[in-house]
């Protein structure tokens, strides 16, 4: 596969690590066309803040073809992400599959290889309102990260998934990763060095 050419690309935020993510998809594609799911839509146009990492994956799949799943409790996010993807990106706004669920009953939906998933949805950060309202719903839960992988249906993820961890400090893990990165390093997942910006810490793991 050829590399990307960033010429000419929309904005978004998280610039830094949303371009090597899909530069590593890009390489390890091969001839297939991979599948992105994103759990936490593109709720506000914001692309020096929260990222609108749905205008960056529209663009990519535009440009060298992807499939594109993308959920949301909130109806309003759903709504908000269409018209942003509809007035930032125009050609490309009918790519993804957005969808109006909590992504801990909809991710069971999936049965399918996923090549990159972007966990965003707002948990693990504890304190947040969202957080709050997941306790009340699931109290037995201690972490809302590490029960939604495991309601994926385990053959979603095959040797060189990516799972990008948004708001997560890459040496301490704190943030939405912190009970699921070193979950995730125990049972087959690496880390992979991802450039970034202090201000917008990710995490990027590869499944071996
Ligand atoms: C930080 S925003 C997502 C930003 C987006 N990924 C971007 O790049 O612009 C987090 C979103 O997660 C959503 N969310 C929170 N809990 C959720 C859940 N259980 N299922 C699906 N979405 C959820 C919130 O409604 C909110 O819109």
């Amino acid at each position: 596969m050829t590399q990307i050419d960033w010429t000419g690309h929309p904005p978004f935020g998280r610039q830094v690590s949303l371009k090597h993510t899909l530069e590593l998809l890009q390489a390890h594609r091969g001839e297939r066309t991979p599948l992105i799911v994103e759990l936490g839509t593109a709720e506000t146009y914001s692309p020096d803040g929260l990222g609108n990492a749905l205008i960056a994956f529209s663009w990519y799949a535009g440009k060298y073809g992807a499939r594109i799943k993308t959920v949301d409790i909130r109806e309003g996010a759903v709504r908000n992400a269409r018209e942003i993807l509809k007035q930032y990106i125009p050609e490309y706004a009918d790519i993804p599959e957005i969808t109006n669920a909590d992504a801990f009953e909809w991710v069971t939906t999936l049965h399918e290889p996923i090549d990159l998933l972007y966990v965003d949805a707002g948990f693990e950060l504890v304190g947040e309102f969202n957080y709050r309202a997941f306790v009340k719903r699931h109290p037995e839960i201690p972490s809302f990260y590490v029960e939604l992988h495991n309601q994926f249906d385990p053959g979603c993820f095959h040797s060189g998934s990516l799972m990008l961890i948004d708001d997560t400090n890459p040496d301490t893990y704190d943030g939405k990763g912190i009970f699921l990165i070193p979950y995730l390093l125990d049972r087959g997942w690496r880390k992979i060095d991802l450039r970034g910006v202090p201000v917008f810490p990710m995490v990027l793991l590869e499944k071996a």
